[in-house]
């Protein structure tokens, strides 16, 4: 499929995605999040494709939110559908079988940061702000900020910077724990990439099950979680990369895994 407003680039296993509408700091209209949903479901679907980084064209932002000149001229009834399909684009994110990087080289505010926060991790560039300013705008974030930030670093932080639409840069980001890394703008993709490529040097099967179990594992009781998780261990004992993983470590040599 031809996307106006993505770039895709795949080499050694690795789909690099770039978000591309530099004149407005990428921002997500409903295009934006159509062609994204589009893409990361193909990608997902390309067995020669192990992970995926994503990131935003230019040196400004990574996306600077939904875009508001669409959203300003919306009704009720369309706000509710596009934050539906933002959510659902969130949400196929995290069922995907390989795991998706956000690199984030500037602005992720509102939508952008919501995108990121659905991946499985972020990396940071020095340059990277984050924030929700949606209060700012009169309305609140709408695909899925609210539940995945409080999730993650708790509800009192993520009150915090709900309730302001303050932004906060890179380093208390991390201190917060949104961020796991932070870069200089000229290492960020390289060393998403890098680390993109050690997983993907690792039994794929493996590496989906255990994002499978603690994606799905978050929404359970523990014990509920736990038997989630002995279960997915039980089925790669029916897969060839479990013999040859294992296989590998007993003849001291490196592993060929097949994803099967
Ligand atoms: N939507 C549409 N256009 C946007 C945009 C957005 N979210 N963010 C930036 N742009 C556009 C600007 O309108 C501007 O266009 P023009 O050149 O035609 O005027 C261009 O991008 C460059 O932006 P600025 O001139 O504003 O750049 P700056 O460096 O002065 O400021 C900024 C950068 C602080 C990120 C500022 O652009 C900004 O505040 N953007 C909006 C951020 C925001 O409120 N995001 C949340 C959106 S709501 C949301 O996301 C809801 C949801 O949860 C689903």
């Amino acid at each position: 499929m031809e996307f106006k407003n993505l770039l895709i680039e795949t080499s050694d296993s690795i789909a690099t995605l770039t978000i591309n509408r530099p004149q407005v700091l990428n921002a997500l209209n409903s295009d934006v999040v159509r062609e994204l949903e589009c893409a990361l479901y193909e990608l997902d679907l390309d067995a020669a494709v192990k992970a995926v980084v994503i990131t935003g064209a230019g040196d400004k932002a990574f996306v600077a939110g939904a875009d508001i000149k669409e959203m300003s001229e919306i009704s009720s009834f369309e706000a509710h559908d596009f934050a539906r399909r933002g959510q659902r684009l969130m949400l196929l994110i995290n069922k995907m079988r390989i795991p998706v990087i956000a690199a984030v080289n500037g602005y992720a505010l509102g939508g952008g940061l919501e995108l990121a926060l659905a991946c499985d991790f972020i990396y940071a560039s020095e340059k990277a702000k984050f924030g929700f300013p949606e209060v700012g705008l009169g309305v609140i974030p709408g695909f899925g900020g609210t539940q995945n930030l409080a999730r993650l670093i708790g509800p009192n932080r993520a009150n915090e910077l709900v309730f302001s639409g303050r932004i906060i840069n890179a380093v208390r980001a991390r201190e917060w724990g949104i961020v796991n890394e932070v870069f200089t703008p000229e290492e960020l993709l390289p060393k998403a990439r890098a680390t993109a490529q050690e997983i993907a040097a690792k039994g794929s099967l493996g590496v989906a099950y255990a994002k499978d179990a603690i994606v799905n594992g978050m929404n359970m009781t523990k014990e509920d979680g736990f038997r989630y998780e002995a279960s997915l261990f039980g089925v790669l004992f029916a897969t060839h990369d479990q013999r040859e993983g294992m296989a590998a470590f007993l003849e001291k040599r490196t592993a060929e895994f097949k994803g099967k």
